[in-house]
């Protein structure tokens, strides 16, 4: 399974990459504001220039199909490892599986986004998307089964052997991102905080503490006994 952070923070980005642990980046519109980066062009590229050649994930900002394929062709002009955010449908409720169809012909990276159904993976995975975002903390606002879904929508595309990677994202808990790796993810994509916590445990440290103060307590008996 890859981690990816789900951050605009190349200061987070940085710090996890310098431990190994980081296979890519997403980002949308709101984290991107979140974090501080207003001109998407300078953020994005500065972005996959520090990740590269692992995959960041920069999202379309319009509902209208024929400028999303016009903004994906710019956004991916950026950088070698951008892959382009695509929504399942329009705010108004128009499929977009047309355009991850025409972006992924001209070998354009999709990372079908805004997933909330098996059923929408399913339409994702056949119209070519390289990647297909769940969002786990979504699905369980409105009483959905996360966990379900991903089970669902990874054993379809391991089966008939679809190219597609499920990602999961909106993840609000490090529970989330454990059961998100228990039933299958192929990635989970994680805001920093969790990572940050997934990291620690309190008897972690504690046992650090304690060998240390036993090891400066065996060094003065030996100390001792040379003496
Ligand atoms: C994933 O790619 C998205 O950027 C993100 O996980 C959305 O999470 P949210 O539901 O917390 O906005």
């Amino acid at each position: 399974m890859e981690i990816f952070i789900d951050s605009a923070s190349t200061a987070e980005m940085e710090k996890w990459l310098r431990m190994g642990v980081l296979d890519g980046v997403t980002t949308n519109p709101s984290i991107m504001l979140r974090d501080g980066i207003y001109d998407m062009e300078v953020g994005a590229k500065k972005i996959a220039a520090l990740l590269s050649p692992r995959p960041v994930s920069v999202e379309v900002t319009t509902n209208d199909l024929g400028e999303m394929v016009t903004q994906a062709r710019e956004l991916a002009s950026w950088a070698a490892n951008i892959v382009i955010k695509i929504p399942q449908e329009t705010q108004d409720g128009i499929p977009c599986y047309g355009v991850i169809k025409q972006l992924e012909n001209e070998g354009i990276k999709v990372n079908a986004t805004l997933a909330m159904s098996f059923g929408q993976v399913i339409l994702a995975a056949k119209a070519g998307a390289t990647y297909i975002s769940i969002f786990a903390g979504r699905i369980s606002d409105e009483g959905g089964d996360a966990p379900q879904v991903i089970r669902d929508s990874v054993e379809f595309l391991e089966r008939w052997k679809y190219k597609s990677k499920i990602i999961v994202g909106s993840i609000r808990s490090v529970s989330d991102a454990l059961q998100s790796a228990i039933a299958g993810a192929h990635i989970i994509t994680v805001p920093p905080q969790y990572l940050t916590r997934m990291a620690d445990h309190k008897n972690s440290r504690d046992g650090v503490r304690q060998f240390i103060v036993d090891a400066q307590k065996a060094m003065e008996m030996m100390k001792k006994a040379k003496a």
